[in-house]
């Protein structure tokens, strides 16, 4: 496994039209399940599968967050070998926003700003999020991207900037890879003391108890009621079009999706679930 660190390395060592798998680190089993689906695309067609390591500073709102984001880069070196990945990639800053050029100014879809969902609750985070994912597909240049449909937001944002502005890459969505009790893995999970990870589990439980409650506003005012008794701090509860993220259901044919996030103490979580 090669680890590249600049636009020269990859130049010299990355054929276009692998697969990208991109993250900011601290690997769980969450982004390994979609390292190995990366691994398991480019076998066939022998080409790169890399996984992009870079904590971007554009998608944060708190400063602070940036800075207590964890940092195991060794521990992620071993496990994307482990998992067949053919390259990592970790960029400096100046590698993915140059000094000499105005950072990439992508135009945001619908999605990444109109469900007043994540966009709302971190204004800002998914011009971050466009601006290093396009920056990533420029220096790497691969055919497919995986992301996790734990980010379902994040998910269809870019698959619409990647459609909108015609880039030649296939977004490959992966299921949420959970604990065994049901917690979505999330590398903020290491944060939650005993009490809190108990806690942490209300949004899992709003979002299967969800499903099949007869009308969508008592759906979602149970999911926030469920919540709210678990201790979390409830940010949202939502049940809206899979694709749109705006539509709800009755304006929709659907699929459909249920949303939740919310504070459990100074842990910030999001959770999403197929609803029906
Ligand atoms: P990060 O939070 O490191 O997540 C990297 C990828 O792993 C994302 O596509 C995310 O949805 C996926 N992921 C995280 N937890 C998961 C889980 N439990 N199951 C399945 N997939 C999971 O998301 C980002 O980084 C950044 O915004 C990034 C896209 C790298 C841009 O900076």
């Amino acid at each position: 496994m090669r680890v590249l660190k600049t636009e020269a390395d990859l130049g010299a060592h990355l054929p276009p039209g692998g697969v990208l798998v991109p993250t900011m680190g601290a690997l769980h089993a969450g982004h390994l399940a979609l390292v190995k689906r990366g691994v398991q695309a480019v076998r066939t067609a022998q080409t790169a599968c890399v996984v992009s390591i870079f904590v971007n500073p554009t998608q944060f709102n708190d400063p602070k967050d940036m800075a207590a984001y964890p940092r195991t880069l060794d521990a992620d070196l071993a496990a994307c070998r482990d998992c067949g990945a053919t390259d990592v990639f970790v960029p400096e800053i100046d590698v993915i926003y140059p000094m000499e050029r105005e950072p990439l100014a992508p135009e945001l879809p619908a999605v990444a700003t109109e469900p007043k969902l994540e966009d709302a609750f971190r204004p800002g985070h998914f011009l971050g999020v466009c601006q290093v994912v396009w920056r990533l597909f420029e220096l790497t240049r691969p055919s497919v991207a995986v992301f996790g449909e734990k980010d379902w937001q994040q998910l269809r944002a870019v698959t619409a900037m990647s459609e909108s502005m015609g880039l030649p890459v296939r977004i490959l969505g992966v299921p949420t890879v959970r604990e065994s009790d049901g917690l979505a893995m999330s590398s903020r999970n290491r944060h939650l003391g005993e009490s809190d990870r108990k806690t942490a589990l209300g949004l899992y439980r709003a979002l299967l108890e969800s499903q099949g409650v007869a009308s969508v506003d008592a759906a979602e005012a149970h999911m926030r009621k469920l919540m709210t008794n678990a201790g979390v701090e409830v940010e949202y509860a939502a049940i809206r079009d899979a694709r749109t993220l705006t539509k709800r259901p009755g304006q929709s044919d659907g699929p459909f999706r249920a949303f939740v996030a919310g504070r459990v103490g100074p842990t910030r979580l999001l959770d999403n679930m197929e609803w029906s």
